[in-house]
């Protein structure tokens, strides 16, 4: 018989271990005091990105643009990298939350609990944003690494350009 220690063993067994309660707060805060980008700032977007994907990338909120112009210069910003940088998580676009719903869905996620609605969006922005970049003609490193982040680089695909990328969306 299964006993309620059994079930919170099993519980935390599941969790992945990339989301860890430092990493939460650290996303928490990140996406409730981030900045706008500035003018140049979105003049650099504009330049790195055609002007279908540069229309998708400012109907992130301020905080995801913020969040991505970030990962684009972590990871060097090199044009070979660029659109995947700037674009990973424009899924978010279709699954609104606020920080602190992001952060329960995210753990939630984590944990292996059932999501629907909004939420469930919010878990599979990754697949969703790699649809909506097929569909503006991204490049298939973008398509990958959007449909594939946080996981591991699929077979095909710059191991290198993956991890550096990786480690800069890793905040
Ligand atoms: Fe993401
Ligand atoms: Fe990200």
């Amino acid at each position: 018989m299964r006993t309620h220690s059994d079930e919170a063993v099993n519980l935390v067994a599941r969790i992945d271990r990339t989301i860890t309660m430092p990493h939460l707060i650290r996303r928490f805060f990140g996406h409730i005091r981030a900045r706008s980008l500035t003018e140049s700032e979105a003049e650099t977007v504009r330049k790195c990105l055609s002007d279908a994907m540069a229309k998708l990338f400012f109907t992130m909120v301020p905080a995801d643009q913020r969040h991505a112009f970030d990962v684009y210069q972590r990871s060097g910003s090199e044009s070979t990298t660029s659109t995947a940088a700037l674009m990973h998580d424009i899924g978010k676009t279709v699954a609104p939350a606020g920080a602190f719903a992001r952060s329960l869905a995210t753990a939630a996620s984590a944990v292996g609990m059932p999501l629907r609605g909004s939420w469930a969006k919010y878990r599979d922005h990754g697949e969703i944003g790699a649809k909506m970049l097929e569909e503006v003609g991204a490049d298939s490193f973008a398509v990958a690494f959007t449909r594939g982040h946080p996981g591991k680089p699929p077979v095909g695909v710059s191991i290198e350009a993956w991890e550096r990328l990786a480690a800069a969306d890793d905040v």
